[in-house]
């Protein structure tokens, strides 16, 4: 039993998708959220400085007394090695391995797109663990730079366009490709799931990483007797680099809950 806090971060609203499969799933677990909000977005930065966001952001979880981190970010998953991670001085859990294992589960013809920023397609981390699993899947992965600054802006019809205008042009590959299945890689796009399926389709299943990660993490804690035995449900906490206010408003609706308060903090 350890009643320490998970720790979960993101470059902003994206992590919520591990955060709300984490609430389903353990709800007495305390959560610490990190939300690098002013830093957004992380996808377009070259892979020293995603590394060295990365350092702050386990800073500031590890100065929390977590007992885990959930790496709720494709980018800073994609773009740590190995190494880099198991310096980290308490467990973590990424998006890239749990969401290429529900992947390559659910796919029948064995193409699996992925979309994801572009600094996570650069490093090719999705496709090297697809096919470490199954060596005769293909992988078709797009990157998809726009996607993140509009889901982080204010919405709006104009919002909106742009998203389903940049969304066409970005799943015409995965289309072509004829994936049956599409891993949401940035813990951002599960944010506009109907969106992506309204142009895909029932038939492909869409595989959201940052829910993958919160199942797999749960698991974890569980198989190491790590889980909290409390029966009370726990009030998450909610740190963000910039704006507390705008992220409460936008975090509500992803949610599916009213968040406490987001605090401003530097890190
Ligand atoms: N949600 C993050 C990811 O999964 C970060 C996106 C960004 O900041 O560009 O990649």
């Amino acid at each position: 039993m350890d009643s320490r806090a998970i720790g979960v971060f993101d470059s902003g609203l994206g992590g919520l998708t591990s955060v709300r499969e984490l609430r389903k799933l353990l709800p007495n677990e305390r959560i610490v959220f990190l939300g690098d909000t002013l830093r957004v977005p992380y996808g377009s930065r070259d892979r020293q400085t995603i590394r060295d966001f990365a350092e702050d952001d386990f800073r500031f979880l590890v100065s929390r007394d977590v007992k885990h981190i959930i790496i709720a970010c494709g980018t800073v998953s994609s773009n740590l090695s190995a190494e880099e991670l198991a310096a980290v001085p308490v467990p973590v859990t990424g998006v890239i391995t749990p969401a290429a294992i529900a992947a390559a589960s659910a796919s029948s013809n064995g193409i699996i797109g992925v979309i994801a920023t572009s600094a996570a397609v650069r490093s090719g981390a999705y496709q090297d663990r697809i096919s470490s699993i199954d060596p005769s899947l293909i992988t078709v992965s797009v990157p998809c730079p726009k996607l993140v600054p509009l889901i982080e802006s204010e919405p709006s019809a104009e919002v909106d366009r742009a998203l389903d205008e940049a969304l066409r042009e970005y799943l015409l590959t995965v289309k072509e490709a004829g994936a049956d299945t599409l891993i949401l890689g940035c813990t951002h796009y599960p944010l506009i799931a109907d969106r992506i399926s309204s142009i895909l389709g029932d038939g492909v299943t869409l595989v959201d990483s940052g829910a993958e990660t919160a199942r797999a993490a749960a698991k974890t804690l569980a198989e190491s007797d790590m889980l909290n035995d409390s029966k009370l449900s726990a009030v998450p906490e909610f740190y963000v680099t910039s704006d507390p206010q705008r992220f409460e408003n936008s975090s509500e609706h992803f949610l599916g809950e009213r968040l406490a308060k987001a605090v401003l903090t530097s890190i």
